[in-house]
């Protein structure tokens, strides 16, 4: 399990401190399938379902893939596509030798960004896995002809046999053209909505093409899910649902998710789709954004530090490092470095983010401190489960249904309108 340390939040909170009742009362809730949106928890039994049915014919085809392509190009938009790169960037930033290049289609309408993937692609072998549970969204509809058109150039007749869909099991353009051709499908349940569904065949296929272990991320997240049914504020997701109910009610309404490594970048851009979906709505919600550091300490820090005292600060901390870096000693010292010689990166790391603690602290932004063993497949799927377990308890902390998003329907309507789609008004 990560672990959560309130020690930077403590001195903002009232004397009653946060919650726990209440978010003891909404894991119930959940696990009871009583609260709104019910219909959409399924993804508390992913790990297991999933050894069940698909594992051993995702990584079937991940193996077909990696044995023959030199890239799986990924079409998907928001849940479908966030989850997966969130967890290749962080577990495979520096692909090895054998491994496909992951291409990420289907998550903008941008001519330029198209044409630049499929410069890159040139003519390499490649498959396609299409991602859409609705299978009507526009966005990965408009990239998957662009890309099936050229699998169909240059496979002939075997194109179909290139093209894998996840997609719902029974409904939607997208299944009805998979039977059609008779692709290889797989399915995204229909108990688990979009931002939810990285644990399924929609984040597992793209992960294992790129060489993660997903056998190890299922074995590890069905027992983080075990652990996380603990009934006491000692869950980690009761203490940091809570602490950010608790200071969402004194004020504190933008949440940055900060870590400090790079390639947790697209696992921020996740956490932010699944919070903000999840929690902004009925003119309530914590407003998620992401900083990465030490980066952003050049460049938001100022704000941070002494902007508007409306921000909280949840900071994901990596225990141990993959790698070790002793910094060189030098016998001339022309720059000054040599006090932290023979120490290594990772330690200076941990004591920047220390310092940053109290900094921030002290210029008045409350921090929240998720520790996580290590940036591995345990670590990641102590991160998903604990980020979703929070999700789902603090929305109904706050009275919403943390599994709809009505709101996702007003831009897709006018455009729809705009672009002449027949029947749209
Ligand atoms: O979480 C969600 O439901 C959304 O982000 C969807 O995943 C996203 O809109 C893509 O939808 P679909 O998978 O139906 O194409």
């Amino acid at each position: 399990m990560v672990k959560v340390d309130l020690s930077g939040a403590a001195a903002f909170f009232t004397s009653a401190g946060p919650n726990y009742a209440l978010a003891e009362v909404a894991h119930k809730m959940l696990t009871e399938r009583s609260g709104l949106g019910a219909e959409f928890t399924g993804w508390l039994e992913l790990p297991q379902r999933v050894k069940a049915t698909e594992l051993d014919d995702i990584l079937a085809a991940a193996q077909l893939i990696r044995s023959r392509s030199k890239a799986l190009v990924v079409v998907g938009i928001g849940g479908s596509y966030l989850g997966a790169r969130g967890a290749i960037e962080l577990l495979k930033p520096y692909p090895g030798p054998g491994d496909p290049r992951i291409l990420f289609v289907g998550n903008m309408l941008s001519a330029d960004a198209l044409g630049g993937t499929l410069e890159l692609l040139g003519d390499a072998d490649f498959d396609v896995n299409v991602i859409s549970k609705s299978g009507t969204t526009l966005e990965p509809a408009v990239s998957f002809r662009i890309f099936r058109e050229l699998l169909e150039k240059k496979y002939g007749d075997k194109a179909d046999e290139h093209i894998f869909a996840t997609t719902d099991a029974h409904r939607g353009v997208l299944k009805s053209l998979a039977d059609a051709h008779g692709w290889k499908t797989f399915v995204v349940p229909d108990d688990v909505g979009g931002r939810f569904s990285v644990l399924s065949a929609v984040g597992l296929l793209p992960m294992a093409v790129a060489g993660i272990d997903v056998r190890r991320v299922i074995d590890a997240a069905q027992a983080e899910f075990q652990a996380l049914d603990l009934r006491s504020p000692e869950n980690p997701a009761w203490k940091y649902a809570a602490a950010r109910q608790h200071l969402y009610g004194k004020g504190y309404n933008i949440e940055i998710l900060a870590c400090y490594e790079p390639s947790f970048r697209f696992m921020a851009e996740w956490w932010k789709q699944l919070y903000g979906e999840s929690e902004g709505k009925d003119g309530k919600g914590i407003f998620p954004a992401s900083v990465e550091f030490t980066a952003d300490l050049h460049s938001m820090g100022q704000f941070i530090q002494s902007g508007p005292r409306t921000l909280m600060e949840s900071v994901v901390r990596f225990s141990h490092s993959r790698r070790c870096y002793p910094f060189p000693f030098e016998a001339e010292d022309t720059d000054g470095l040599n006090y932290l010689a023979g120490r290594d990166i990772a330690e200076v790391s941990h004591v920047a983010a220390d310092a940053v603690k109290e900094a921030h602290v002290a210029g008045g932004v409350p921090n929240i401190v998720i520790e996580v063993p290590m940036r591995d497949e345990e670590g990641f799927a102590a991160l998903v489960c604990f980020f979703e377990l929070a999700c789902a308890i603090s929305g109904y902390m706050s009275g919403v249904n943390p599994f709809d998003q009505p709101g996702v329907e007003a831009y897709k309507k006018n455009m729809f309108r705009m672009l002449g789609k027949p029947g749209a008004k």
